[in-house]
Order: C-alpha cells, then structure tokens, then sequence
C-alpha cells in the first residue's frame, strides 16, 4: 500500500550492504522503498522489518525483462519512481587469467550494464516531477592496483557515463555518484580465487566503516534543497590511504 506524498526511493542490491542500510535510512526519513535484489528471502525479510511502504520486487539488473515488470510494479503500488539507487554489484577480485573470464563478463554485466539498464528502465519516472539518481562507485574507479583491473574497470566506467548522465538529465534529475574506500559488507564474500579471497577477506574483517554510516551520507545527498547538488562524495575509512 502506498504512503501519501512520499517520495519513491527504489534501491538496487537492497538484500544486503549498503543497499540495505540505505533502504532504512531513506525509511527513517519518510520515504517509500522499494527494495530490488536477486534473493527474494532477503528483501522479503527487509519489506517486513520496514513496514508500510516497503516494497520487496525480485529483479535482477542483468535481466532487463525483469526491470520492467519491476518498474511496472512499483508504479502501480507504490508510485512512480523519485530516487534511483544505484547499489547492485559484485567485485570478484584476483590475477588477470582466463581462468577468471567468466567474473569479469558478470562484473560489467552486473556493474555497469545493470546500472546502465536499470536507469534507462526508470528515467521517465525520475524525470516525471524531480527526480535523483545515485551511482555507488568505488575508490576503485579513481585507482587502480594488481588484481582489481576488470571491477575497477566497471567503477571507472560508471564514473565517465554518470558524468555524462548528469549533464543531460539536469534540471529534471540530479545526479551523484559516491564512491566508497572499504565498508563493511559481504563483498569479498563472493570472490571465486581463493586466495585473493582470504587476502581481502582479512582486510574487510577489519574494516572499520559500516554501511549505515554510507547510508546517512546518500540520505544527506538527497536531503539537499532542489537547487543544489552534491555531485560526487569520496569517502575512506581514516587508515585506507589508497
Ligand atoms: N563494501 C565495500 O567496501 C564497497 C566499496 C566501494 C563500493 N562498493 C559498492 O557498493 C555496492 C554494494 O555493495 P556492498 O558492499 O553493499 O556488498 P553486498 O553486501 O555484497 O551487496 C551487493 C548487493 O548487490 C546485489 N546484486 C548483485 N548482483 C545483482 C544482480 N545481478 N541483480 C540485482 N542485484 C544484484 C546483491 O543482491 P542479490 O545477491 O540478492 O541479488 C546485494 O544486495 C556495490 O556496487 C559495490 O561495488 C562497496
């Protein structure tokens, strides 16, 4: 059931991370949230713990089809789209091999052509009354080290067609991209080399940045009066220097 007068804010990769801790956020703060992933158990769990104007939609950013039935859905529901979250990725790290060609397709796959499709699907709803988009970057789309090529790739690559995305879509959309240093999710979880896995894993066990405290941030972004944008925020934990 949808909530009078509360913007729409749909959040991509809602199931865990930084999707998540951005969907409670924006709930804190009025909005609607319709939370979009691939494990249904997981938004499902979300949507319930949220409450009214909760909206669990499986969707997957590299299946298309699945992004316009999720659009319709949300319309119907909840209303059109005012903010667009730009969170799904995965960053499956290791040696450039072919042993690994299989991560990189699902990386600009899921990173950068999901996010590209994802927007197109939403724009005329974003566009329809003023709307927000935000890209979740990476330091790792301003650097790049031994072993991250292909997703730092993807980060780059979404910084260079958010850029272009924002000068088209203003007035009508803002756009800000943010790029977060190590948070606190299961990220390196998914990596398929073992051993870079262990490497990072045991950098993330420490990590010290939670993705509520990235949450507060997009929710500050979006906070701002119509006549200001924040176009880029780039963030690290104070011990990660590059
Ligand atoms: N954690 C960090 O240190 C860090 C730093 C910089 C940038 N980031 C970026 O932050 C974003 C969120 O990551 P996170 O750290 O919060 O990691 P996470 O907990 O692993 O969350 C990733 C989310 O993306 C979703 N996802 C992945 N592939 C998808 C697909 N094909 N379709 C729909 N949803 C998909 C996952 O949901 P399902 O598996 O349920 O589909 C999950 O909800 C990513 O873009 C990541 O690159 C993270």
């Amino acid at each position: 059931m949808s909530i009078k007068n509360a913007r729409v804010a749909v959040i991509t990769g809602a199931s865990s991370g930084i999707g998540a801790a951005t969907a409670r956020a924006l709930v804190a703060e009025g909005y609607q949230v319709a939370l979009l992933a691939r494990r249904a158990d997981r938004i499902e769990a979300l949507a319930a713990e949220l409450g009214e104007g909760a909206l669990a939609v499986q969707a997957d950013v590299t299946d298309r089809d699945s992004l316009l039935a999720a659009a319709q859905q949300i319309a119907r529901e909840l209303g059109p789209a005012d903010v667009l979250v730009n969170n799904a990725g995965i960053m499956l790290l290791g040696p450039f091999s072919s042993d690994q060609r299989e991560d990189y397709r699902r990386m600009i796959e899921s990173n950068l052509l999901g996010t590209i499709t994802t927007t197109e699907v939403f724009l005329d709803q974003l566009k329809d009354g003023g709307g927000d988009i935000v890209n979740i970057s990476s330091v790792a789309g301003r650097t790049a080290r031994a072993g991250n090529g292909v997703y730092a790739a993807t980060k780059w690559g979404l910084n260079g067609w958010s850029e272009s995305l924002r000068q088209e879509v203003l007035p009508d959309v803002r756009v800000t991209l943010i790029e977060p240093g190590v948070v606190d999710t299961e990220l390196p979880g998914h990596i398929t080399h073992d051993a870079t896995r262990d490497a990072v894993q045991q950098m993330y066990d420490v990590a010290r940045v939670s993705p509520a405290e990235v949450a507060e941030i997009i929710a500050f972004v979006l906070a701002r009066p119509r006549h200001l944008v924040i176009n880029e925020v780039l963030l690290r934990p104070a011990d990660q220097l590059g």
